[in-house]
């Protein structure tokens, strides 16, 4: 745990939920946590101006440095599960995640949030108190805390690039009518790329089947060896965008 320094989570504006299923298949099929019906995206907490890396100098962290309180309510094998999460992060970009000193003022509670409260964050540092939430079985999905934790440092789901019709086709008629707004897509103006394709492979990649009517998809890949909604660990695109969101030079 000394390793650990701190754990960020960014939040800016908008919480993302993150759907954890307990015995946590490492590629999701079903993503009831993260799904959650009055949140954008299913876990992100409404922002105005939401949106892949959240344009704005006032959604980043100071000294990219994300301090956190974890809710005391978390037993001794859910909070190293949590600091797994954390030491993946600081392992592979700039951030350092560490516990809430007095002094911070903007930090991050992660909040033990009862049966079906689902998990999720806002996108970027909001001020203040922001929460990221985490039902028990969000903590046994180790994709499923990096994922909410990467929503915190400032980024949107990979879906919803502005470029992501030209590599997946979003089933409208599956969807769960009422629950399109899930689907959006952002513009350039609201998230950056950072340069970077389009990552099948990200932590932050909806699974084929959200919010489906019938159980079919909802969500097909345009390469047909793509592989979407893995939950096993920050891909290095995604650590990637973090460090240049962060001007971190000597990790890129
Ligand atoms: C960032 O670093 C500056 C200079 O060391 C310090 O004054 C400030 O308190 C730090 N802010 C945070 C949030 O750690
Ligand atoms: C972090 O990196 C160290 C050194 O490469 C490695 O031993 C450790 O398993 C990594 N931890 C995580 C959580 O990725
Ligand atoms: C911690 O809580 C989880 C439920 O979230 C439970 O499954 C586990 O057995 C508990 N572990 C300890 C060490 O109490
Ligand atoms: C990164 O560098 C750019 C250009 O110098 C600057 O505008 C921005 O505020 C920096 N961001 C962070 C998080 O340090």
């Amino acid at each position: 745990m000394s390793s650990i320094k701190g754990f960020i989570l960014t939040a800016s504006v908008l919480l993302v939920l993150v759907s954890v299923c307990l015995s946590a298949p490492p590629y999701i099929t079903s993503d009831k946590l993260e799904m959650r019906d009055d949140l954008i995206e299913g876990d992100i907490v409404p922002n105005p101006e939401s949106k892949n890396g959240i344009r704005g100098d006032r959604y980043r962290w100071a000294n990219r440095t994300v301090p956190y309180q974890l809710d005391s309510n978390f037993n001794s094998s859910e909070v190293e599960k949590i600091l797994l999460g954390w030491a993946e992060i600081e392992n592979t970009t700039c951030i350092d995640l560490r516990e809430r000193q007095s002094q911070d003022s903007d930090y991050i509670f992660i909040e033990k949030g009862r049966a079906e409260s689902g998990c999720f964050s806002s996108v970027g540092r909001v001020g203040g108190r922001q929460v990221i939430n985490f039902e028990p079985p969000c903590i046994n999905r180790h994709g499923t805390i990096v994922h909410e934790m990467l929503h915190a440092i400032g980024f949107y789901h990979e879906q919803s690039r502005p470029d992501r019709d030209d590599y997946v086709t979003v089933v409208w008629e599956k969807i769960e009518p009422g629950k399109e707004h899930n689907f959006n897509k952002y513009t350039e103006e609201q998230v950056d790329t950072m340069g970077t394709p389009y990552d099948y492979g990200s932590v932050l990649h909806y699974s084929g089947f959200g919010f489906s009517i019938d159980g079919s998809a909802t969500i097909v890949p345009k390469d047909p060896n793509a592989e979407i909604g893995q939950r096993i660990r920050i891909s290095d695109i995604d650590a990637y965008k973090v460090n240049v969101m962060y001007n971190c030079t000597s990790f890129l």
